[in-house]
């Protein structure tokens, strides 16, 4: 977040950006022509070539028709195009990677997604630690396009796959000491090369809601993207997304999540407090410490439109900040 990346994919390319029903529409075509499940066309979609998307491990593309096609909910619609997958999947960040957005994707084989387990602990009377494949199976699994803001002022538009928080946290059935929770990347060094090489950072990765704001229609456990399962650069199996926060809330590969009393600490808060607070909302009245919020960058036009007050999710979220 600090680092300015060596090389912008979108300064690169057409600055061509996919009409959301135009996507919709090539998935009906695909899934009219029978390919069985969608992952098994992502390839065949104009744009979408097999460079950036083509991490995939052979076990993910194992898993991806257990993750799609999922019921879209239509309440989540967006005022702005859906970005290119290509587009979103070679410009990232993930530091466990690497620190250039542009790379992440390239390195990215390392995680193995498969097996995964996440264990839910804390304040709750039924404790668990549930398999991926089993959560999969029993999450209500839905599509939403959601806009995606990071702090860095560039921003997307994505169709995520997932379940709300709130289907997972209901199962786990939360204690009245529940007042945050806390989430944790998987800590596996092996699998993430940049945690060795940056070992200042206090890794593993990890964020935090409050239990209202987990519990809030739009939060989404994310399990699949553009109708497929996560590639690993977007934070397969499993990420956060709450997409009136500012995209460091939005923790990827996650193995822990814990309900707990006290406000946990949270990654780039310890860094560096004064550049990125604990709530991490959408807000263009508010600056960051070295630029301005007003404005966001559209991938990969480059275009610069008005930040909307959380991310343009204020009917949802504003009355959870009084
Ligand atoms: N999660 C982990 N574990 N590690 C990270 O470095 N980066 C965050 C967030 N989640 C990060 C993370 C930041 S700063 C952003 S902007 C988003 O992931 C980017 O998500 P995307 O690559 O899927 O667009």
């Amino acid at each position: 977040m600090t680092q300015v990346p060596r090389r912008r994919p979108w300064q690169l390319r057409d600055n061509e950006l996919t009409d959301e029903k135009d996507w919709l529409h090539r998935r009906q075509i695909i899934r009219a022509l029978g390919l069985g499940s969608i992952a098994a066309g992502v390839g065949i979609l104009p744009g979408c070539g097999a460079d950036a998307t083509g991490t995939q491990s052979p076990l993910q593309e194992r898993y991806a028709h257990e993750v799609g096609p999922a019921h879209r909910n239509a309440a989540y619609t967006l005022d702005r195009p859906l970005t290119e997958e290509v587009v979103a999947a070679s410009y990232n960040n993930f530091y466990e990677f690497s620190t250039d957005k542009a790379e992440v994707w390239r390195i990215a084989h390392t995680l193995e997604p498969r097996p995964w387990a996440v264990e839910v602990t804390g304040a709750c009377q039924r404790p668990g630690t549930f398999d991926m494949d089993d959560l999969i199976r029993t999450m209500p699994l839905e599509e939403r396009t959601y806009r995606f803001r990071c702090v860095e002022a560039w921003s997307m538009a994505v169709p995520w796959i997932g379940f709300p928080i709130k289907a997972l946290l209901d199962r786990v059935e939360p204690t009245g000491s529940a007042k945050y929770v806390r989430m944790v990347t998987r800590d596996a060094p092996r699998m993430f090369p940049g945690v060795v090489r940056q070992s200042w950072y206090p890794w593993p990765y990890h964020e935090g809601l409050t239990m209202a704001e987990a519990m809030n229609e739009l939060a989404l456990f994310a399990v699949g993207i553009y109708g497929h399962a996560l590639p690993n650069q977007h934070g397969a199996p499993i990420r956060l997304v709450v997409p009136w926060k500012y995209g460091y809330k939005n923790i990827k590969s996650i193995a822990k999540i814990e309900l707990v009393e006290e406000r946990p600490p949270t990654f780039w808060n310890e860094e560096v407090p004064e550049e990125y607070d604990f709530l991490g909302n959408v807000r263009p009245d508010i600056p960051h410490a070295r630029w301005s919020q007003a404005t966001e960058r559209v991938i990969p036009s480059g275009e610069r439109i008005p930040t909307l007050m959380y991310n343009g999710y204020a009917d949802q979220v504003a009355a959870l900040y009084g």
